[in-house]
């Protein structure tokens, strides 16, 4: 899948990560450890690792013996994630690194026993070949969890924009059709169990400039929509106290043994 204008910005994925964390009702954080099987001195593979939202915690939950390699194609997210691992002291549980999902089997070395993917395993331009190199990079008992939106991801607040947009929709982002398609498909045809969980979170805004931000760092975000956006967004809050939209999820872990 193309990247758009948001998907290496790491402003704005952080400006995203906070309105999760105030706004939202659950934490994802929480559902994906739930399904991932981390233990201590495991070592990761981190795909699309951002600013760090899972790589942090990871590196706890792995101890000092675990280790993670967090790879990224944002310098910029990357020295993120550098900056709070020395904050924490958790730099040499990390290594990062900056390169592209895709050629993934060509610069890491080692054999892993988790891979973790959250929201970023669409943008392989060959997920063919990106998935034969994550299956054969597992150690026979590994795991690979990715997660991503589903199609009907946050269709309340794409309602909203495309009533203004005066468009409709389009019929996927691409990550959806991923997520519910192709990247289950790919799982089922190499890895011997596959399952598939989802997770809601719904994200109650209580003001307009809160709704306004979001969608300012969303990649539905369309700067000749800006004015129209803020004064609907102003107008539905003169009747309305939140603004629902729910961010709806699929994980897809999949186990080398059965
Ligand atoms: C939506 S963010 C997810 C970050 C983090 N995993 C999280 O859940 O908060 C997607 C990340 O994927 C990265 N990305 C986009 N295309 C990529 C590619 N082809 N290879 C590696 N990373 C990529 C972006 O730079 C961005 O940091």
């Amino acid at each position: 899948m193309k990247c758009g204008n948001f998907d290496t910005n790491a402003t704005a994925l952080k400006q995203r990560i906070q309105t999760h964390e105030r706004y939202g009702a659950n934490d994802l954080n929480t559902w994906i450890f739930d399904h991932f099987q981390l233990q201590e001195g495991l070592s990761v593979l981190e795909l699309g690792c951002g600013t760090g939202k899972q790589t942090l915690p990871m590196a706890k939950l792995i101890g000092s013996t675990g280790h993670i390699v967090a790879v990224d194609i944002s310098q910029e997210a990357l020295e993120s994630v550098f900056r709070s691992a020395q904050e924490l002291k958790l730099e040499n549980r990390i290594s990062v690194v900056c390169k592209g999902i895709d050629g993934i089997g060509k610069y890491v070395p080692k054999p892993v026993d988790r891979v973790l993917s959250s929201y970023s395993l669409y943008y392989a331009e060959s997920p063919d070949a990106v998935f034969r190199d994550l299956h054969r990079l597992l150690n026979p008992e590994g795991i690979l969890f990715f997660c991503g939106p589903a199609k009907d991801n946050n269709d309340e607040l794409k309602r909203f924009h495309y009533s203004l947009a005066g468009t409709q929709p389009p019929k996927d982002s691409g990550a959806g059709e991923f997520m519910e398609g192709t990247g289950q498909r790919l799982a089922r045809e190499l890895f011997a169990t596959v399952e598939v969980f989802s997770f809601d979170n719904p994200l109650r805004f209580d003001s307009a400039d809160a709704l306004y931000a979001y969608w300012a760092a969303y990649n539905l975000y369309d700067v000749r929509l800006e004015n129209e956006f803020k004064a609907m967004a102003k107008q539905y809050f003169q009747s309305q106290q939140c603004f629902e939209t729910i961010k709806r999820v699929v994980g897809v872990r999949a186990a080398k043994r059965a």
